[in-house]
């Protein structure tokens, strides 16, 4: 199969791409060949597929909030070729069967490549570690506990020494079980003015500062999912300075959202870590920019309606990320000038590529297929009813943006367009 993209726009020239099979086989002005098909990009910006590393695709178990089809469909729709699932199904992805099940419900479904993430430990009950080694055979891409923080710093100690010898990588999900105490969004102004149970920031930030302290004792990599505070940034940025191995990512909901949307009491807002104040959001945009936040992921997390329905104390957390992400992203970023349309292919394909030790995440000759096309001009609202995840929970339906995916291309093959 060789595909032609014609007058794509890489890096700001007018080109076309000859893909074959599953690569890029030649980037240039006015290709010739024989090609089964040809797609005029019309001056469409092609940019290396976006690689989420944090995805709830819910199966096995709760297929009524999503499953591995409409989550990958989700994913293709969002410009993403590539997500790395995590393990708070039901089962727990805990054991490589699961892991198994889930790889090759994924390549039935033939949409996005799908990357489980296995569980640290069994059941997520923080009590016994799960077989890494096993899981990684079956092809679990790293290891987290995520939806659950791993409650004793010496069960971290022990996971971070089996990830280093199996050279996986650890993404955690920072929560300090004790401070919570029943809260349910941010606590600050806003919660009192809501009359809503506050979350402190410090829950997360004394979590990343142990996930440090370990990783630097033990001279490994450790990675920290969704960070949402400022005081978290900077402990990020000061690691990273005296050469600690941590890297973190932060979801476009912190990017573009903070603890005032709560005061409508719409449960879409409500998500874990829970939405922050302005000078946190503040924190993100620097932390991003300079270099201190490597990855953008979605923390993709669909809900039934039933289950975001009911007093706000009561409500799921989760947002669904995948279809907004880019547009959110490309608006709060780079249409604000924050940074270049460079660094944000860098937070979304290229960063999580290499932590994830993936090939993709890069638009070369020889590399693989792996292409967004995406319309930077477009403007339009957000539609949660349109989406194809099963999760229409987001706080962002209705809100204008700018930059639409309008192609995705996986391995050579096109697996979405508008
Ligand atoms: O808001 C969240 N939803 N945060 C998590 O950590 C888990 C996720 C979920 O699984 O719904
Ligand atoms: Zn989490």
């Amino acid at each position: 199969m060789a595909l032609l993209i014609k007058n794509a726009l890489v890096d700001g020239n007018k080109v076309d791409i000859a893909l074959e099979k599953n690569r890029i086989s030649q980037i240039g002005k006015n290709l010739k060949g024989n090609f089964d098909e040809v797609i005029e990009a019309d001056g469409l910006t092609a940019l290396p597929a976006f690689i989420d590393m944090h995805t709830h695709l819910r199966e096995p178990g709760f297929e009524y909030k999503e499953d591995i089809a409409s989550g990958s469909a989700a994913a293709v729709a969002g410009g993403f070729s590539t997500v790395c699932c995590m393990p708070n199904t039901k089962p727990v992805t805990d054991n490589k069967y699961i892991v198994s099940y889930i790889v090759n419900r994924a390549k039935q479904v033939d949409l996005a490549k799908v990357y489980p993430i296995g569980a640290i430990t069994l059941g997520l009950k923080g009590e016994t570690m799960a077989e890494m080694g096993s899981m990684k055979e079956a092809g679990a891409i790293a290891m987290s506990d995520d939806g659950q923080p791993v409650t004793t710093a010496q069960m971290m100690r022990l996971a971070l020494e089996y990830a280093k010898d199996y050279d996986l990588l650890l993404c955690s999900h920072c929560e300090e079980k004790s401070l919570i105490n029943e809260g349910v969004v941010n606590e600050g102004e806003n919660a009192t003015r809501a009359g809503l149970k506050g979350i402190p920031s410090c829950a997360e930030d004394i979590m990343i500062a142990r996930e440090i302290i370990l990783a630097e004792m033990l001279d490994t990599k450790v990675h920290i999912c969704h960070v949402s505070t400022a005081s978290g940034v900077q402990l990020i940025r000061e690691a990273k300075a005296r050469g600690v191995k941590v890297s973190c990512e932060t979801c476009p909901h912190y990017i573009a959202g903070t603890d005032e949307l709560i005061l409508d009491y719409n449960t879409a807002s409500k998500v874990n870590p829970p939405l922050r104040t302005e000078k946190d959001r503040q924190a993100i945009l620097k932390g991003l920019a300079d270099g201190t936040i490597d990855v953008i992921a979605t923390d993709h997390a669909p809900h039934h309606y039933e289950d975001k329905v009911v007093d706000f104390s009561l409500a799921a957390n989760g947002i669904s990320g995948l279809e907004s992400a880019f547009s959110l992203s490309y608006t709060y970023l780079v249409d604000s000038g924050i940074v270049t349309l460079d660094k944000l292919v860098e937070l979304m394909s290229k960063r999580p590529a290499e932590l994830l030790g993936l090939e993709s995440g890069k638009l070369v000759e020889g590399g693989l297929a792996d292409i967004t096309l995406v319309d930077l001009d477009k403007e339009y609202k957000i539609d949660a009813k349109n989406f194809k995840s099963k999760g229409k929970n987001t706080p962002f339906d209705g809100w204008k943006v700018k930059g639409k995916v309008m192609k995705t291309i996986v391995e050579g093959k096109v697996k979405y367009s508008v």
